[in-house]
C-alpha cells in the first residue's frame, strides 16, 4: 500500500529544499558529514546539486516537452517502474526517450516469485537480477553514458552485490497462512466445493508444471506453458504490455554501440543491465533475457488472499469482485486503508472526504477482463456448450460463464488454503 508516487515526489522536494535553504542544509550537513569518508561541506553541497539535478531531469525534460508525465494518479499500492526506469535510464541517451507514465502497475507478491522461469506481470524478464538492476534505475541510481565509449560504454553506482544480498532474503519470504484466529476459520466443505471449481476453471492457466530440468536453486516452474496467457484472451488493460513492446529508445550517445539511432526499448534495457552485471562482476551467470509479449502472467495463489487488490493494475480490490462480472466490479473505490475484509478478501476500499479515488474509467486503470460471465460484448448469450468451451480456451477477455454466489465463495474459501506447504494449490487435501 505504499503510495510511491507521492514518496517519492516529498523525497525530491525535501531534497531541493536542503539544497536551496542554508539552514537546512547546515543541519543536514551536520548530520551527514560524519557518516561519509572526508567530505567538505562544500563538496556536500556539490554532490546534493548533482543529485537533486539528475533525479529532476526526466521531469524537467517532461516539462519542457509538454508531456504530462503523471496523466493519473498511481495511488497507493502501483507504480509504472518500466516506465520510470526507461525514462531514468535514457534520458541522457536523447531527451526523447522521456515518455508518459501511464501504466501504474501493483505490486505482486514476492514469495515464491523466483521459482518462475518468467518474472514481471508480462513475462517480460528472465533474470530477477536483470529486474532488480532496472528498478535501482528506475528509483535514480546513477548511470552515466561517457562521451567515449571504451573500456565500459556504462559507469553506475548499481551495486549488484547487495541487490544479489536482497534476491537471497526475499528468496526465505513464505506466503502467508490465513490467520483463522483472527477471521474466520475455513470453512473445509466449502473449500473442497471449491477445490473442485478451482481445478476445473482455474488450474489449466494458475498451476504451472515443475520444469523438469535438476534446478540446483530447488523446483522451479514453467510458467511459459501456459501461464502467459495474451492479453486479446485475457481481456484486462492492455496499456502496460503494449506501452512495453511498443517502446523505443534513440541510441545517441550509443549509436556506435547499436549502429542504429532507434532501437526497442526491451533490447536497450536487455543491454544496460546486462552491461551493468559485467561491470559488477556478476557471478551469477543465468542469462538475462528480455522479451516483450503482448500477454500477462497467471501467478500460482499462495497467499493470494493477502494481496490485494487484483490484477496487474491494481483495478479490482477484491477477490469476490474480480469473480463477479465487471459490473459487479466498482468503478471508482479508494486503497490505502489497512482494514481487511475476511468475506469478501481485500482490504476496506470505501472514500474518505477530500481522497482521489482509483477511477477504472482512466487509461491504464480498465477493470474489465478475466470475467466468468453469462453473455459476451456483442450481446450474444451462452449456451452450456460454449460455456464449456470458454472455460477451457477463454476469449475476449470471457473465461467462463457467470459463477453464483455460492460459487464464488466456495472457490473464494478455498484459494484461503494455498499457502506455503500447498505452493501452487494442488497439494494439501482441503
Ligand atoms: C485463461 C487463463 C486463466 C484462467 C482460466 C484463470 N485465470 Fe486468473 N489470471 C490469469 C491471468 C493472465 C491473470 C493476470 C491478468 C492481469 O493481471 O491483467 C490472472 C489473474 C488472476 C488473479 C489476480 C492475481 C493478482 O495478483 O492480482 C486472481 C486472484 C485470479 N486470476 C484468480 C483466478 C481464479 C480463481 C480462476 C478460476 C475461477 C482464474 N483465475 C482463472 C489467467 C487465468
Amino acid at each position: 500500500m505504499h503510495n510511491n508516487l507521492a514518496f517519492l515526489l516529498a523525497v525530491m522536494t525535501t531534497l531541493n529544499e536542503t539544497f536551496v535553504d542554508t539552514d537546512k542544509f547546515v543541519r543536514f550537513a551536520k548530520a551527514v558529514l560524519p557518516k561519509v569518508p572526508p567530505l567538505t561541506p562544500k563538496a556536500l553541497r556539490q554532490c546534493l546539486f548533482k543529485y537533486v539535478t539528475m533525479m529532476k531531469l526526466p521531469d524537467r525534460v517532461a516539462e519542457q516537452r509538454g508531456i504530462n508525465l503523471y496523466p493519473s494518479p498511481w495511488g497507493a499500492g502501483r507504480m509504472d517502474a518500466f516506465g520510470r526506469a526507461l525514462n531514468t535510464g535514457f534520458v541522457r541517451l536523447d531527451p526523447h526517450n522521456v515518455r508518459q507514465l501511464n501504466a501504474p502497475v501493483d505490486y505482486p507478491q514476492l514469495w515464491g516469485a523466483w521459482r518462475y522461469d518468467w518474472v514481471q506481470w508480462n513475462a517480460s524478464i528472465q533474470n530477477p537480477m536483470g529486474r532488480n538492476i532496472a528498478q535501482s534505475i528506475g528509483l535514480r541510481a546513477t548511470v552515466k553514458f561517457p562521451e567515449k565509449i571504451l573500456p565500459s560504454p556504462v559507469e553506475t553506482k548499481v551495486d549488484a552485490s547487495k541487490l544479489n544480498g536482497l534476491e537471497q532474503k526475499v528468496r526465505l519470504l513464505n506466503a502467508p497462512r490465513w490467520p483463522d484466529k483472527v477471521f474466520p476459520a475455513v470453512d473445509p466443505n466449502k473449500a473442497a466445493q471449491g477445490k473442485g471449481l478451482y481445478n476445473k476453471l482455474c488450474a489449466g492457466c494458475h498451476r504451472p508444471a515443475p520444469l523438469k530440468d535438476a534446478n540446483p536453486f530447488g523446483q522451479r516452474y514453467d510458467m511459459d506453458h501456459h501461464s502467459v496467457i495474451k492479453i486479446t484472451t485475457i481481456g484486462t488493460d492492455p496499456t502496460h504490455a503494449v506501452n512495453f513492446q511498443a517502446r523505443t529508445v534513440r541510441t545517441g550517445l550509443l549509436m556506435g554501440v547499436f549502429g542504429r539511432p532507434v532501437i526497442p526499448a526491451v533490447e536497450a534495457t536487455q543491454w544496460l543491465t546486462s552491461k551493468i552485471m559485467e561491470i559488477n562482476n556478476w557471478p551469477d551467470r543465468a542469462p538475462n533475457y528480455w522479451r516483450a509479449p503482448l500477454a500477462y502472467l497467471a501467478r500460482p495463489h499462495a497467499g493470494i488472499w493477502a494481496t490485494a487488490p487484483y490484477l496487474h493494475n491494481g483495478s479490482v480490490p477484491t477477490l469476490r469482485h474480480l469473480l463477479s462480472p465487471v459490473e459487479q466490479r466498482p468503478m471508482r473505490f479508494c486503497l490505502g486503508a489497512l482494514e481487511f475484509d475476511p468475506a469478501n478478501v481485500g482490504f476496506k476500499s470505501d472514500c474518505l472526504p477530500g481522497e482521489i479515488p482509483f477511477d477504472a474509467t482512466l487509461p491504464g486503470n480498465s477493470n474489465a477482463g478475466h470475467e466468468f460471465r453469462n453473455d459476451d460484448r456483442h450481446g450474444h448469450r451462452f449456451d452450456k456448450i460454449e460455456c464449456d468451451e470458454l472455460a477451457r480456451h477463454g476469449r475476449e477477455g470471457i473465461l467462463g460463464c457467470e459463477l453464483t454466489e455460492d460459487e464464488r465463495s466456495a472457490i473464494i474459501e478455498y484459494l484461503k488454503t494455498c499457502d506455503e506447504e500447498n505452493l501452487i494449490c494442488d497439494l494439501k487435501e482441503s
